[in-house]
């Protein structure tokens, strides 16, 4: 009878390589942004590294509705990312030209070094590094006022699972969990904007189109938080910045907010919402859900198929 024993160790060897090569990421070092658009119109990301860091994706991107772009960064990186809207790049041409509607940058698709025009929601991260006690750092801001809602949501961290299906920025502050819960804001805030920081469409002067915050409107120390105010006893929060925490309980209403806004995690791998509201959990939800499932699958056939290989390997020599 033939021996059929070293045909499936071959087998299973094949199996593991495969298990091994399916579950591979080249982002075992640095992080993986995932960008995703689930407003009803295009958004235009714009990518800024903090002083010293490289630029991600040239520092722009058009994302369509629906549309989803996954990229790296690497270990330690920081800066921001926010959202463009009502770009169109086909007669910038000057350094002095405006494309977009909001978060302009310079009128250029790529925003080359160039922040955001406020008001824009900002999403902020720093990823782990070895003095960062390797843990990544991340929040949405509202501090240079707000345009579009955005959400923050680790994806790499088996324990983000329970808030993969949960998107409730507006649940209460004290159920907040601030090691690897989902940053930013659910609510339209320019829904709910005072009048006095109202940004209005070109087109369309009925349409709030931002909220500027109230350090922008009225250029005060007491707003900003400069002078005599650059400390967090005399820089409290304003009757502005309170309308902005109870739209956005998880993001940042003026500079000293930190306790409230600041999240951490381990893992690395980040979702970026753009409009998040409509973030059902069968869509969006489910779909981080299935990404931890799947990856829980792999690794349980990993180490099972190793297990079996180990096993089929000791059964032929101990023949
Ligand atoms: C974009 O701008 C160009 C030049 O100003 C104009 O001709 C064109 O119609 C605009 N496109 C859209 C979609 O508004
Ligand atoms: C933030 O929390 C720290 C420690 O819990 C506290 O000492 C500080 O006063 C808080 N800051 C604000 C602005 O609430």
């Amino acid at each position: 009878m033939t021996d059929l024993r070293p045909c499936s160790a071959i087998i299973m060897l094949l199996g593991c390589a495969f298990a091994v090569l399916s579950s591979y990421t080249p982002s075992a070092e640095g992080g993986t942004f995932t960008f995703q658009n689930n407003c009803k119109f295009t958004v235009w990301p714009g990518l800024l590294p903090n002083g010293g860091m490289p630029p991600l994706m040239d520092g722009g991107f058009e994302l369509g509705v629906g549309q989803k772009r996954t990229f790296d960064a690497s270990d330690g990186w920081s800066g921001r990312f926010w959202g463009r809207t009502g770009c169109n790049f086909t007669g910038s041409t000057s350094p002095s030209s405006v494309a977009c509607e909001t978060g302009d940058c310079g009128g250029k698709l790529e925003c080359s070094g160039l922040g955001a025009a406020p008001p824009a929601t900002l999403a902020e991260f720093t990823l782990a590094s070895s003095q960062s006690d390797n843990k990544d750092f991340y929040d949405v801001s509202l501090v240079d006022g707000y345009n579009i809602p955005i959400a923050i949501s680790p994806t790499g961290n088996p324990s983000t699972k329970k808030y993969s299906t949960q998107h409730d920025a507006s649940q209460a502050e004290s159920a907040v969990d601030y090691d690897c819960g989902t940053a930013g804001c659910i609510a339209d805030l320019n829904l709910n904007c005072p009048k006095e920081l109202q940004l209005l469409s070109d087109t369309d002067q009925s349409s709030v189109i931002g909220c500027k915050s109230a350090c922008e409107a009225f250029q005060s120390s007491e707003y900003c938080c400069t002078g005599s105010y650059a400390n967090p006893n005399t820089c409290q929060a304003s009757s502005y910045s309170k309308i902005f925490k109870k739209a956005c309980p998880r993001a940042y209403s003026y500079a000293y907010d930190d306790n409230t806004s600041t999240f951490t995690c381990t893992g690395s791998e980040f979702s970026i919402i753009f409009c998040p509201t409509s973030l059902s959990e069968e869509n969006g939800g489910g779909r981080l859900t299935d990404l931890t499932s799947m990856r829980m699958i792999i690794h349980w056939w990993k180490s099972c198929c190793i297990f079996s290989l180990v096993y089929v390997i000791v059964s032929i020599f101990s023949t």
